[in-house]
């Protein structure tokens, strides 16, 4: 699982019209949760859907390393959880490999336990902010023993006896942080509560709310949500469907749409309204996605997507939508690259502090594959070829992150020349299934 060493390249052909029904793998933001609250929770949690992503199964290990049970028997994870407020020390450090949101989260839940816990992670996580989580966790009494310069893993983090509740405004739009800070309330005494001035994906409220969570959200007039936890309550085992994640839909999507001729349906896609950014985005350029057998499925709403080859326009992506298509934007870049005219994505400093510089990485994997593009310090603005030509015989690199690999295998199947990506390990943390899945689908991509 060590990705750091060997690249393994492939590369992708201009391909015929992609057809056929595809099921992505389950939602990683969900995941992540259901392990995480299944293994806090008192009871046992049966999970189904479960995306088997090394980014997820990191954080069962963790889990266990903690003192939860995990075991999979047939299709369903089943988890003993040891009960709020019960997790142990662990003997060693928790190694997240790539996962931002593992480890993140994990610093939330048990910063605030009275124990000695060290955090590791790959060469891209290591380089990746966690003041972000760290400034809020000390208000609450956490001690950072150790860290790397400008608070990186490998770090240390050793918990009050009794940790204090704060009133915490997240200053930057992210999920991790709210879910961190709600997560360490969880063992504490009190109403902690999280103020957030823009809406992130709500998962971590509506998943606690579900274990049992003494949770509740107030919307302001100014549209401001504050969001109250009491500490110290029982948390209870749950079932969890866990419903595909829009994040790797976005790749056979988007492939569709550039692809001439093309027609697929993607199954089972989560819909929450803050994870679907693209969909709208895409249909303002023009995409053919029709939303087939809406429903709700375990309090999520979710759709079947029927995807057709569709002419593309480009348009201006405004700064308020980034939260819900925060890592959506690289394959939006593809899309626009074979878009007629300009596409202008605003509000994305975020991108700086993912897996890698996306912002960057977008940029130059653009540039080397032939397409006019702009990178502004929070913009990025791409001038499409429509019908791929001029477009490909470049190599990309994918600085050790996942949705720049499959993002530009994507561009691949529709440019003039084929794309290569310098190693496709790392799509192995977020969507195992990619390659065999856009085969089947009628997608020519091949190591090497
Ligand atoms: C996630 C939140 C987002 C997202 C990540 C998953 C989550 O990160 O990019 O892939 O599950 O909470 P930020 O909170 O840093 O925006």
């Amino acid at each position: 699982m060590a990705h750091d060493a060997v690249l393994s390249p492939a590369t992708a052909r201009r391909s015929t019209a992609l057809s056929g029904t595809a099921r992505v793998p389950g939602d990683k933001s969900i995941s992540h949760r259901s392990f995480m609250f299944g293994g806090l929770a008192s009871g046992e949690t049966r999970i189904t859907g479960l995306l088997e992503g090394e980014d997820v199964l990191r954080t069962g290990e963790a889990m266990k390393a903690m003192g939860a049970r995990i075991e999979k028997r047939g299709e369903e994870w089943i988890i003993s959880g040891v009960g709020n407020g019960c997790l142990l020390e662990p003997e060693g450090p928790l190694d997240f490999g790539n996962a931002g949101t593992g480890s993140r989260l994990t610093m939330g839940l048990v910063g605030t336990y009275d124990m000695r816990t060290t955090f590791i992670g790959d060469a891209s996580l290591s380089k990746r902010p966690m003041g972000r989580v760290l400034d809020p966790l000390r208000l609450m009494g956490v001690q950072v023993l150790e860290s790397a310069p400008g608070d990186r893993m490998p770090l240390t983090l050793q918990g009050p006896k009794h940790a204090s509740p704060i009133q915490y405004r997240v200053p930057m739009a992210s999920a991790q942080v709210k879910s961190a800070v709600l997560l360490a309330a969880l063992n504490t005494p009190g109403i902690t509560t999280v103020i957030e001035p823009v809406m992130t994906r709500d998962h971590t409220e509506k998943m606690l709310k579900g274990f049992g969570a003494d949770l509740s959200v107030e919307t302001d007039a100014a549209g401001v949500r504050h969001i109250h936890i009491t500490g110290q309550g029982k948390l209870e085992g749950q079932v969890i469907a866990v419903p595909g994640d829009p994040s790797s839909a976005a790749f056979p999507l988007v492939a569709a749409l550039i692809v001439p001729g093309s027609d697929i349906v993607i199954e089972n896609v989560l819909m929450n309204p803050t994870r679907t950014g693209l969909i709208l985005t895409l249909q303002e350029m023009g995409a053919s996605i029709e939303l087939l057998n809406p429903r709700n499925a375990g309090g999520e709403d979710v759709a079947d997507l029927r995807v057709r080859a569709s002419d593309l326009k480009g348009v201006i992506v405004p700064a308020e939508r980034a939260p819900s298509m925060i890592d959506e934007y690289p394959v939006l870049a593809v899309a626009a690259a074979f878009a007629e005219g300009e596409t202008l994505m605003l509000g994305l400093e975020e991108l700086r502090v993912k897996e890698s510089d996306r912002l960057a990485a977008v940029a130059r994997g653009l540039e080397a594959n032939g397409v006019d593009c702009t990178e502004g310090a929070e913009a990025l603005s791409v001038r499409g070829k429509p019908g791929g030509k001029g477009i490909g015989g470049g190599t990309v690199a994918t600085h050790l992150d996942h949705r720049i690999a499959m993002s530009f295998l994507v561009m691949g199947l529709a440019s003039e020349k084929p794309v290569t990506v310098d190693d496709r390990n790392m799509i192995a943390t977020s969507f195992p299934e990619f390659m065999g899945l856009m085969r089947d689908l009628g997608a020519e991509i091949d190591p090497g």
